[in-house]
């Protein structure tokens, strides 16, 4: 199939979060399965120029108040070659870059630490969605699906039933994937004047709302397919506790909303090959475990010692993640590591008070390392070293790093909802099956029983904890299955608009 990707992130290209994982595997493994997979993003400022290939063409892209010239840089998802030697090179996808630089020369992605929203996120997201068309007519490529992720590229199927209708993107499907409701990219009306698109028709595209512009909404009720990451969120979307406000919205599609579980990348995440981590280990080598939580807590500059349970978290740092019932004085992580023989290793970056919480946690305790910051090697080093890797979201529409954690023999401990509810196994205590533990109650007393259960567990049982390990590093949550899966709802989506056309709006 032709399908092309419209995304904020990618891979190592720009990533703040799993969304970037998500779609740098899936575009890589629907390129090694021989699909004619093609990526669109922005040219921030740290993606370098000098290692692409320029376009001559540059492309004008019509928004509200002006044509917006853009220049095309391309490169190539990588790796370049198969990661089992032998196999020689794989397809690798090529990668377009938008290059605007009024809009996309920043050093963020949506934001700054100074600015962590751009106040002109709208036109800078809409001018990628509309992009996404001009660029396949230059390159003359009509795609058969557009894949677009999130409210960063919720207008692609706005465009696609308004000013792109009746064009040659008739037949093409677009395929929205929500990650995360809780950001829906929400505007002034003012804002839509630069949308290009007439306010009846955005009203009508589901754009509009009391108070001003949602553009998630607008995807939700304007792409012919929507899906999310995992089947337990698809489901808890549909009710008004997880649904911020769009569960209406979601359970009025008359096809559902399904859920498509995320798999994560074994070549990338595999502890017999991590060039971060030292000693590598496999399930037959699990004793090397051992040595990697030493080398952790050298890296974080802990007391070294195999006694004490490594708790782990590499997160953003948002509200999301947990961490009201985290922080603060009566918070969990205070009474974890005041009252149990733990340490706590913490890598992360994001909301200010939560960074700020966190620093005065660890100035005040030997047992507790934080580092502040976005660091790839670090979050390896943690996955590789810990006991457990602590997780207690509100809300978690897929979660990958409970799956690296399991990959690694870090036995995670989770919030039961969403991704984490479908891929962690429960633990039975009678039995000691199972691949996790669950946090019960979503409060501080809720993540320390949880904790404790599990530290109390490794001390009096370590034989219980190694049949834990070794079970989670067992399971494989690959994205060749899951890749079959977007394939089949391409196909069907891509079909229905072939032989019913989408319902236009204008122009
Ligand atoms: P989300 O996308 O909601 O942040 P996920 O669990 O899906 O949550 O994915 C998070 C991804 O971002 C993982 O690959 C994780 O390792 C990575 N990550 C998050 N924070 C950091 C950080 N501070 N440094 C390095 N990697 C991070
Ligand atoms: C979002 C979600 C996370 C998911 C990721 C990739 O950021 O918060 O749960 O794993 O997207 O789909």
């Amino acid at each position: 199939m032709k399908i092309l990707m419209v995304t904020s992130e990618i891979g190592t290209i720009a990533k703040t979060g799993g969304l970037a994982d998500m779609v740098a595997a899936l575009t890589r493994t629907l390129a090694a399965n021989g699909h004619d997979v093609r990526v669109v993003m922005p040219r921030y400022r740290f993606i370098r120029r000098e290692t692409m290939a320029g376009h001559e063409t540059p492309l004008g892209v019509p928004m509200g108040t002006s044509e917006r010239w853009c220049a095309v840089y391309e490169t190539k998802l990588g790796p370049e070659t198969h990661p089992s030697p032998g196999l020689g090179p794989i397809p690798r996808a090529t990668v377009y870059t938008i290059e605007h630089d009024a809009l996309y020369d920043r050093d963020g992605v949506y934001g700054t630490r100074s600015v962590p929203f751009f106040e002109d996120n709208a036109l800078r997201f809409a001018l990628l969605s509309r992009a996404a068309f001009q660029l396949c007519r230059a390159l003359h490529w009509i795609p058969d699906v557009i894949h677009c992720h999130d409210w960063p590229t919720a207008l692609v199927p706005v465009y696609a039933r308004t000013l792109e209708n009746r064009t040659e993107f008739d037949s093409t499907a677009t395929f929205f994937t929500i990650h995360n409701l809780g950001y829906q990219g929400q505007f002034s009306a003012a804002d839509a004047i630069e949308l290009g698109i007439p306010a009846h028709d955005l009203e009508k595209a589901g754009v509009i709302v009391p108070t001003g512009l949602n553009f998630l909404r607008g995807a939700i009720k304007s792409a012919d397919c929507v899906t999310t990451v995992s089947e337990g969120y698809a489901a808890e979307i549909t009710t008004p506790e997880f649904g911020f406000g769009l569960d209406a919205e979601i359970r009025a599609r008359g096809d559902g909303v399904r859920g498509i579980v995320n798999g994560i990348d074994y070549d990338e995440w595999n502890p017999s090959t991590d060039p971060y981590i030292t000693p590598r280990f496999d399930s037959d080598s699990l004793d090397r475990k051992a040595e990697a939580k030493r080398s952790l807590q050298t890296e974080f500059n802990l007391p070294v010692d195999n006694a004490t349970a490594v708790v782990g978290i590499v997160s953003r740092l948002a509200v999301q993640k947990g961490f009201t019932a985290l922080c603060g004085p009566n918070g969990a992580l205070r009474r974890i590591a005041d009252e149990m023989p733990v340490q706590i290793v913490i890598v992360g970056t994001g909301e200010e008070w939560i960074e700020r919480d966190l620093e005065q946690l660890s100035a005040a305790r030997a047992n507790v390392a934080v580092t502040i910051g976005f660091d790839e090697r670090l979050a390896h080093i943690v996955e590789a070293g810990a006991d457990f890797f602590l997780m207690p979201s509100q809300y978690e529409p897929c979660g990958l790093n409970q799956m690296y954690s399991l990959r690694y023999g870090t036995i995670p401990i989770v919030a039961p909802n969403g991704g984490l509810k479908d891929t962690v196994k429960q633990l039975d205590p009678a039995t000691t099956t199972g691949t996790g533990f669950f946090i019960t109650t979503l409060d501080s007393d809720g993540i320390l029983d949880a904790v404790r259960h599990a530290v109390e567990l490794r001390s009096v049982s370590p034989d219980a904890i190694d049949k834990i390990r070794l079970a989670g590093m067992a399971e494989r949550f690959t994205w060749q299955s899951s890749m079959e899966k977007y394939i089949a709802a391409y196909e069907a989506t891509a079909a229905r608009v072939r032989a019913a056309g989408r319902d236009g709006i204008s122009p």
